[in-house]
């Protein structure tokens, strides 16, 4: 069998396994087909039925009078964090309610949902919208032009990569506006519809491996009311590729658990796979989730660890293993090498010379993200999603605490703080009986899915909390840590983030195509649909400073479409008034502290293209979505970034056209080159991934 036919095999996606899920395509290059296999979760460890002694009060739940909750973020200009809010309370309100009072300062008429056959990006009416940066785009004086026909290894590796999740413009200090960095990962790549059919089989590895990694590129303007270009051959422009070497820091680094042949230290890593989403620190560092890592790795696939995450025999579909032995970790040496993949990364991207980090002491599983707060006290708290379903959320909290100010002395000592700290995992419990949670979404007699929750210790002062379990274990293994200690099993955690304005912390629950199947985990107050297909948002209150062990929740709101009949709950709020949404992703939060949701998966969910929604979340108008963008077909929406100051959005677009080919492209975004007609320089007749910024009209 020659290579190219192995590589068209191997591609194949399993079709048939995607209901309520995103496209068959997506699924074998993004995930290994996560949705399809087995549960990587079988441990027994038990699903708690609501317990109805652990009622809380509707007020409490929501945080109203919780000023004491709120936690700051202090200084840190330099991050593009959200500024902090004035703490404090008055006339019986909240901050957190007083700010959400206020009006964005990005006003819009919501447009209507688009249909998932549509190849168009769709901003609302007074808005426009053009691409910063396309797949291909020359970053550098020697980069070559893109050259879709003729593309090689060395091209891509100083070029654009490939498929987009993350992102964030920072500001440079002193530019006065007129020059940020924009940071962004290059998750996966499709092969199938990025080269011709006639590329020989190993050049396609080459390129597909310089398509992934990271970017940093820098972007000007002439004033804030004018879109950004980038800035090719900038100073700062950065390609972090499979050979870029990451440092391993905290507990694990240096333990048996992660050394190989090439790295008989354990404390350097080549590459970053699978970035999904992620967050920016107030100190100006941006962190990256390793997630979907297993799909890129042949294992043994027998140990318990290997299938906990998901590491099987088969041949991967990319066929890194050709390349690179340490693909293959049956190969001699190479056993741990899987154990270097699946962490959260910290870069910096202000300093292109910087070694940029792996975080052990944040745990190993399927990170989706992390987003950080700095706690009353002072410890930055991070908090994470494993994104897989019926598995957990994370949240870690720094033993140092953060050091205000923009000294060169205060942001290296932030720069650590991530490297060490204490690993907790949620146990969710509701306050409604059990009976009134049906599966179907239906809202309990007490008005609310909420209850209250705790952080169960896995790490704790530098010594382990797991009985059985090294610190280095848990910290490799979390996954299997975690089930010894009893946590709730999730639908998918996607994006975790607080709000900057409230401290409550957002938890994106993107779907559970699984709950409820026979032998699988049913309804429960916090996951309350069996064949979750459009996902849910949780609503975390800590009970006092964000370091607490224990919280409320409720649930912001049961995604779907209203006028398709789905059952759904958006906090109270009219569900005929609301633009439909499913399969929400990643979240970020605008100048007064709304909510906006990106999703991914909406298309097989209600039949729509993926979107961009703001959510208000204080006031009478809690839980109304208003839908702001959607994405060209196959596509799902990634990594908003609100810049509402300044009347402008950007979002990621991630795979448009996943499902074509590359001789019939299912979308032509961004170019959009008509047929027949010869594109213009730097344009290409094929669908790209690109980053979006979408902005007035009258800017
Ligand atoms: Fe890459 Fe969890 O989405
Ligand atoms: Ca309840
Ligand atoms: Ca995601």
């Amino acid at each position: 069998m020659s290579e190219s036919t192995v590589r068209k095999l191997n591609l194949l996606p399993m079709f048939g396994h995607t209901k309520g899920k995103r496209s068959p395509i997506t699924c074998a290059l993004k995930c290994d087909n996560a949705c399809s296999g087995d549960v990587c979760n079988t441990s027994s460890n038990s699903y708690f039925r609501d317990i109805a002694s652990a009622a809380v009060s509707r007020r409490a739940a929501l945080g109203l009078g919780a000023a004491g909750a709120l936690a700051v973020v202090l200084g840190g200009n330099l991050g593009g964090a959200q500024p902090a809010s004035a703490a404090g309370t008055e006339a019986g309100l909240s901050a957190a309610a007083k700010i959400g009072l206020q009006k964005s300062k990005l006003s819009f008429t919501a447009i209507k949902p688009v249909d998932a056959a549509v190849d168009k990006f769709t901003v609302p009416a007074g808005f426009t919208w053009q691409p910063i940066i396309r797949w291909g785009d020359s970053l550098f004086a020697d980069s070559p032009a893109f050259d879709i026909n003729n593309q090689t290894a060395a091209a891509q590796a100083r070029q654009f990569g490939y498929n987009n999740d993350y992102t964030d413009i920072l500001p440079v200090p002193g530019s006065k506006d007129r020059r940020a960095l924009l940071f962004t990962n290059h998750e996966y790549t499709n092969e199938g519809i990025m080269f011709p059919a006639t590329l020989p089989a190993a050049e396609v590895r080459a390129i597909g491996r310089a398509a992934h990694g990271l970017t940093v590129v820098e972007l000007e303007r002439q004033n804030k009311n004018k879109p950004w270009t980038y800035v090719k051959g900038a100073p700062l422009n950065r390609r972090y590729l499979t050979d870029t070497v990451y440092e391993l820091t905290g507990p694990a680094a240096g333990s048996e658990l992660v050394k190989t042949i090439d790295d008989p230290a354990g404390r350097w890593i080549k590459g970053t796979l699978g970035n999904c989403s992620g967050g920016t620190t107030p100190w100006g560092t941006i962190l990256s989730g390793e997630e979907n890592f297993n799909g890129y790795f042949v294992s043994a696939g027998t140990s318990s660890s290997d299938k906990r995450y998901g590491l099987t025999s088969k041949p991967t579909s990319r066929q890194w293993e050709l390349d690179e032995q340490r693909f293959d970790t049956r190969n001699a040496g190479y056993a741990n090498e899987t154990n270097r993949f699946g962490w959260v990364i910290e870069v910096d991207p202000f300093d292109p010379s910087s070694t940029p980090k792996k975080r052990s002491a944040m745990g190993r599983f399927k990170h989706e993200g992390a987003n950080v707060i700095v706690a009353e006290s002072g410890h930055v708290v991070a908090y994470m999603g494993d994104d897989e379903r019926f598995d957990y959320l994370y949240k870690f909290v720094s033993k140092q605490k953060y050091q205000p100010g923009d000294t060169a002395a205060a942001r290296r000592h932030n720069m650590d703080l991530l490297s060490e700290g204490n690993l907790y995992v949620a146990k969710f419990t509701g306050n409604s009986p059990a009976a009134e949670i049906d599966g179907t979404g239906k809202v309990p007699a007490d008005g609310a899915f909420d209850g209250t929750g705790e952080w169960l210790p896995l790490v704790v002062d530098g010594a382990s909390a797991v009985a059985g379990m090294t610190v280095a274990e848990v910290l490799v293994y979390t996954r299997l840590a975690a089930d010894k200690v009893g946590p709730t099993k999730m639908d998918r955690c996607e994006d975790v983030q607080p709000s900057l304005h409230s401290g409550k912390v957002y938890v994106v629950c993107t779907n559970n195509s699984d709950r409820g199947k026979p032998g699988k985990e049913g309804a429960t107050e916090v996951n309350p649909r069996t064949l979750n297909r459009d996902g849910h948002i949780v609503e975390i209150t800590e009970t006092g400073d964000q370091t607490s062990t224990v919280f409320n929740w409720n649930l912001l709101m049961v995604c779907g479409d209203p006028a398709q009949g789905d059952v759904t709950y958006f906090s109270g709020y009219p569900v005929d008034k609301v633009s439909p949404i499913s399969c929400p992703d990643n979240v970020a939060f605008d100048s007064v502290g709304n909510l906006w949701i990106s999703t991914d998966g909406a298309p097989s969910g209600i039949g729509y293209n993926d979107g961009l929604f703001k959510v208000t979340l204080e006031g009478e108008e809690r839980g109304k979505v208003e839908q702001f963008l959607s994405v060209p077909r196959d596509a799902e929406t990634c990594g908003p970034v609100i810049h509402d100051e300044e009347r402008t959005v950007f979002v990621a677009v991630q795979h448009p056209g996943e499902e074509g080919t590359f001789d019939a492209p299912h979308s032509y975004f961004p170019d959009y080159v008509q047929a027949g007609v010869t594109p213009a320089a730097g344009q290409v007749r094929a669908p790209r991934p690109s980053i979006v910024q979408v902005f007035r009209t009258d800017s």
